[in-house]
């Protein structure tokens, strides 16, 4: 067994036996699921709560949110003011997220000012920072394994004139619609050859090295479902047998039925705390006369913890 098969192995070791999201565990997956459905059915998934970077959620709200992130994989917030970066990432803290991983776009403190920049900025030749739209992805799909991306976060400080929505599409519930419909063609998608993204070499220098892995992953630690995905054609290589092709048109069936996506606009002072679920974004146009559209986003290694904020035994001590 190679090196990469050893760690999924022991990432699987990990995790509860009885992980919903292991193929061979259709029990389960069967309760899992109807809880799942069940909790949608029940919800809005644009249902805005109001919270603030130096106020510890209390009980009440937590238990809210844990069942808002469980349904859909995403809660949308909401600021009374604008709040700095800093206050944001202490909003991401009280979701548990606290491992904030940092990429070549983002500012000192790992904090990435989504805007469109210069065309002299090296960041122009990347789709995020200019205004065009964004296509389905999950974030930083090319990172290594141990700089997995579970959560990211976002918070607008200036939305544009015209578009910039986003659209989301729960990860657990594509995975959900395809083990329903096709546990073989899953089973596909979970397979850690099915995709490789070649080198990013820029001036000679090598800013990534080359990656491969699965689509659907059981994360070692939280044994939640990731999910790594780009509707991009270029610089990434399916594996091209048959049922991995079927998977992979599945996946792209689904996400063209539309059904089951959520659109949102974030306004100023509300953002979207997520773990790392399929979305992508409408191309915008900015008023010159206005301030330019301006997003905070934070990605995370860990995912949403609502039992992992800070100082929770002062807030429970509060009620
Ligand atoms: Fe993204």
């Amino acid at each position: 067994m190679n090196a990469t098969l050893d760690h999924i192995s022991a990432a699987l070791n990990d995790c509860d036996e009885n992980s919903p999201f292991r193929l061979e565990n259709e029990g389960a997956y069967r309760a899992w699921r109807a809880r799942k459905l069940e909790s949608r059915r029940q919800l809005h998934a644009d249902r805005v709560f109001a919270v603030a970077p130096d106020a510890v959620l209390s009980r009440s709200l937590r238990e809210q949110l844990r069942r808002q992130v469980d349904a859909f994989n995403f809660a949308i917030i909401e600021t009374r003011s604008v709040v700095d970066k800093r206050g944001f990432v202490e909003i991401n803290r009280q979701f548990g997220l606290k491992q904030i991983d940092s990429n070549p776009g983002a500012d000192a403190d790992s904090v990435t000012s989504l805007r469109v920049v210069d065309d002299a900025d090296e960041r122009a030749q990347y789709i995020p920072y200019t205004n065009r739209a964004l296509n389905w992805h999950t974030d930083g799909y090319y990172n290594p394994d141990g700089r997995r991306i579970n959560a990211f976060a976002l918070y607008c400080v200036n939305q544009a004139e015209r578009g910039g929505g986003n659209y989301l599409f729960d990860h657990e519930l594509m995975y959900l619609l395809i083990r329903d419909q096709s546990p073989e063609l899953l089973a596909s998608l979970m397979a850690h050859d099915l995709m490789r993204i070649p080198p990013n070499i820029q001036n000679n220098r090598v800013v990534r090295a080359e990656e491969s892995g699965p689509v659907f992953s059981i994360q070692p630690g939280s044994c939640k479902l990731n999910m790594r995905y780009t509707s991009r054609p270029r610089n990434i290589v399916w594996k091209s047998d048959k049922r991995s092709e079927r998977a992979l048109n599945l996946v792209r069936e689904i996400l063209m039925d539309g059904e089951a996506g959520v659109e949102i606009r974030l306004q100023p002072r509300q953002g979207v705390i997520c773990n790392n679920l399929l979305h992508g974004r409408q191309a915008f146009h900015d008023d010159a006369r206005q301030p330019p559209r301006l997003i905070y986003r934070a990605r995370y290694y860990d995912a949403i913890d609502l039992d992992r904020g800070p100082d929770l035994q002062h807030a429970v001590c509060q009620e």
